[in-house]
């Protein structure tokens, strides 16, 4: 019989990569000198402990090994820390074990060490269909790379996404047209397709500001949103979040954990977590550095360095945020049993168009999408 328990996640952080991509502001490092990655999995280990305390009795249904780069991990590092959760917790019989892959020749050695470790889906990070795009994003594979890496995936783990940046430097919408129908002949039930997004402290953003990076105005990029959503629907992928694209069945378990403002436990440096403890929903986060965390962890068993309640209002905000993003929206009790009142200027943003009353849910439009920071924020003022 299904519970009807919400589901409980656990993510685990990998921070290290091969190179830094100028675009990504991740908690992500690059070690000149091997990095020592059993270490690394027992002070995962030593930290899921700490969590495993403070859930006991939980069940879980999703574990997500994310970074950085996690492809980068032994597959013996990740059967390590996946031994420790199964001694920690109950896991679902289906639950679902992701891991993110770079698409590199080298990683995808790793793929069936990964899926004899208990792995049974992976977020391939292709990016482009382009050799010089992916140059320019200082990727370290080709496209002949990816794709290769990328069907061996599909031939060895039962679920894989097909990740793409979209809205890139000099993109017209005709090249993204063609680029994402060529993705769209590959992937295997599901597409993060996510916007460039120019995020400050990157090289990207000093690039942007000194004039030498043009990204595709804000009509381009609404006009490549629309393409995207036209061709993903068209080849019967769902719109199940902004970003998110799903054959029905293939939706991402883990992230719709977050969506839905459940609860996860987010282990390895600079991770979050959510948790239910008692009457409180707590935040924690964790240390960014991961040698200091790894000190941390190994002085004091574990490396949180916040751990605040969350007042029911902010509650509220969080859960706006992240359920509006979804096509399912949120239940609307839920949000007035938080914030104590009902969503404001509803009557407005429904005859706009931007958000639609569904019984007891809350959802927003296609147009709302298209401005959902300002559709939140009129919601939440
Ligand atoms: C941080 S990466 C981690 C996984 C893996 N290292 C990779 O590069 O695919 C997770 C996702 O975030 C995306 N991402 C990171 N920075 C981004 C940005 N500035 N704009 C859009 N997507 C971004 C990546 O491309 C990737 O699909
Ligand atoms: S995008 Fe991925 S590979 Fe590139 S720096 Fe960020 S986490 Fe590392």
């Amino acid at each position: 019989m299904p519970s009807c328990e919400p589901d409980f996640g656990i993510y685990v952080h990998w921070p290290f990569c091969k190179a830094k991509c100028p675009y990504c502001d991740f908690n992500s490092h690059v070690r000149h000198e091997p990095v020592d990655a059993l270490s690394f999995a027992d002070a995962l280990a030593r930290e899921l402990a700490w969590f495993g305390a403070k859930t006991k009795g939980r069940k879980v249904d999703s574990i997500f090994f994310g970074g950085g780069t996690p492809s980068l991990m032994p597959p013996e590092a990740v059967g390590r820390v996946l031994d420790c959760i199964g001694k920690l917790w109950t896991l679902s019989p289906d639950a679902e074990v992701t891991l993110e892959a770079n698409p590199t020749s080298v990683e995808a050695r790793n793929f069936a060490g990964y899926r004899a470790a208990g792995v049974n889906r992976v977020s391939i990070g292709v990016q482009a269909l382009a050799d010089q795009d992916l140059k320019a994003l200082g990727r370290q594979h080709s496209v002949a790379e990816a794709l290769a890496a990328f069907r061996l995936a599909a031939r060895t783990f039962p679920r894989v996404s097909f990740d793409l940046i979209y809205a890139r430097p000099g993109q017209t919408v005709a090249q993204w047209r063609d680029e994402l129908s060529r993705a769209l002949a590959e992937q295997q039930g599901h597409m993060s397709l996510y916007q460039l997004t120019i995020e400050e402290g990157t090289r990207f953003a000093d690039l942007h500001r000194a004039g030498k990076l043009i990204v595709p105005d804000e009509a381009v990029a609404a006009e490549l949103y629309d393409v995207t959503q036209e061709l993903t629907a068209a080849a019967g992928l769902q719109a199940y979040e902004v970003s998110n694209h799903a054959l029905p069945g293939h939706e991402s378990r883990h992230n719709l954990i977050y969506w839905r403002y459940g609860d996860y436990a987010g282990a390895g440096p600079g991770a979050h977590s959510r948790i239910t403890a008692g009457s409180r929903r707590l935040a924690l986060a964790t240390e960014r550095h991961p040698e200091t965390w790894r000190a941390h962890v190994l002085a004091r068993g574990h490396g949180m360095i916040e751990e605040t309640p969350i007042e029911t209002a902010d509650q509220a905000a969080e859960y706006l945020l992240m359920g509006l993003r979804i096509a399912e929206g949120i239940d609307l009790a839920r949000y007035r049993s938080l914030s104590g009142r009902a969503p404001s200027h509803l009557a407005e943003l429904s005859e706009m168009g931007l958000v639609c009353v569904r019984g007891d849910r809350l959802v927003a439009t296609h147009a709302g999408r298209r401005v959902l920071n300002a559709v939140i924020a009129q919601l939440a003022a």
